[in-house]
């Protein structure tokens, strides 16, 4: 078991790793004066806690304002009051719209983050970003307001498909070759074991990941300053991606082909070592991540420019400057869609 804490505006949060999550979750109820759950139906046989259980529709139809309002309604007849305490378990989108859902009830109620995917152990669970998606916008929606706790519980990965528990991998890597050369060493050296779903290694790799993830959110909570810019490596080109497949293509995969995208950019544009991009290759390649795909380069550059992130003509975009290193640099929308034409039009 690690655990450890970050600070935030809302106050400490407290992440657990590697604990039975009913253990926890029933020392933290004592201090609330009512709870709810709002689990994934995906996985709401395998939920037992004191605090009543509500279903909710996962994946991408699930983030929207009605189901916002379904929990909103539950939470009412349930008679949570400013001092209850909302409990979201499942992957990224529940625990996005759960979050969403508690920052503005009764004008924002305590809530704990119980992630049951890969992704959402090392990424969507911590950090505070919460919202849904609307007029066809993805997290158009949303405000940041960071949970009180992070219980992982390693078990509920057993029944996740390998497609979706290999995607969060993309995510770990990305924590690794921005700034943590020691992690991405665990990540290679233990590949197996990871792939084999070890707890022990998982556990480390695991912290390790929230550990950087929560360093940037202390220093940079609300996204406003340039630290945070950061966990978008990869995210840039990978959102075009991803949104140019009609979401065919998962989010890790395209990650995956952005960072490898963003590390020849970086190499163009003179700030990353050659090596980078090779190394990334490799490491993707152990999780079976580095597909081949066909990108319409065309409808990802259009994507890349209705891109929330931009401001104006210009565009934030971390860079690798070594293993474990980055900066971040401004580039202009229209240089970087030269660059992405240039160097990404056959990945990997
Ligand atoms: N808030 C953030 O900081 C942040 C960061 C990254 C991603 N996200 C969001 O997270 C979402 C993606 O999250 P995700 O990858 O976890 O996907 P997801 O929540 O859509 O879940 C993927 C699938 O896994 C199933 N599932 C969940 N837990 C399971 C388990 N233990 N066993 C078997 N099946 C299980 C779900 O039913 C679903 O079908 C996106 O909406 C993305 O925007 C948010």
């Amino acid at each position: 078991m690690r655990e450890f804490a970050y600070k935030s505006r809302d106050g400490d949060v407290y992440v657990l790793i590697n604990v039975n999550y009913g253990d926890a979750l029933e020392k933290i109820t004592e201090n609330y004066t009512g709870c709810a759950v709002f689990v994934s139906r995906s996985i709401v046989d395998r939920v037992h806690t004191k605090c009543p259980l509500i279903p909710v529709i996962d994946g991408e139809e699930g983030k929207s304002i009605e189901a916002v309002l379904s929990i909103v309604r539950s939470a009412h007849e349930l008679s949570i009051d400013r001092d209850g305490l909302f409990i979201g378990v499942g992957g990224g989108s529940v625990l996005d719209v759960v979050g969403f859902s508690a920052s503005i009830y009764l004008r924002g109620v305590d809530y704990v983050n119980v992630p049951t995917t890969m992704l959402s152990m090392v990424d969507a669970s911590l950090g505070g970003k919460t919202g849904v998606n609307a007029l066809g916008l993805k997290n158009v929606i949303g405000v940041i307001r960071q949970p009180r706790y992070v219980i992982i519980d390693l078990t509920f990965l057993e029944s996740l498909p390998m497609p979706n528990y290999i995607d969060g991998f993309a995510e770990v890597i990305k924590y690794g070759i921005t700034m943590d050369r020691e992690l991405l060493g665990q990540v290679m050296s233990n590949t197996d074991k990871l792939l084999g779903r070890d707890y022990g290694v998982l556990e480390e790799v695991i912290y390790r990941s929230l550990r950087d993830k929560a360093s940037i959110v202390e220093v940079d909570e609300l996204d406003r300053g340039n630290a945070r810019a950061v966990l978008n490596y990869g995210h840039t080109v990978g959102h075009a991606i991803e949104s140019v497949s009609n979401f065919s293509i998962s989010h890790g995969r395209a990650v995956a082909l952005g960072m490898i995208c963003e590390a020849r950019i970086g190499v163009k544009l003179g700030y990353t070592p050659r090596y980078v991009p090779d190394l990334l290759m490799d490491v993707l390649s152990r999780f079976n991540l580095d597909n081949r795909v066909a990108i319409d380069v065309n409808g990802l550059v259009n994507a890349m420019v209705r891109d929330k992130k931009r401001s104006g003509e210009f565009i934030k975009l971390p860079v690798v400057i070594d293993v474990g290193m980055w900066d971040m640099v401004k580039v202009r929308i229209r240089d970087l869609m030269n660059l992405v034409i240039g160097e990404c039009g056959s990945m990997p």
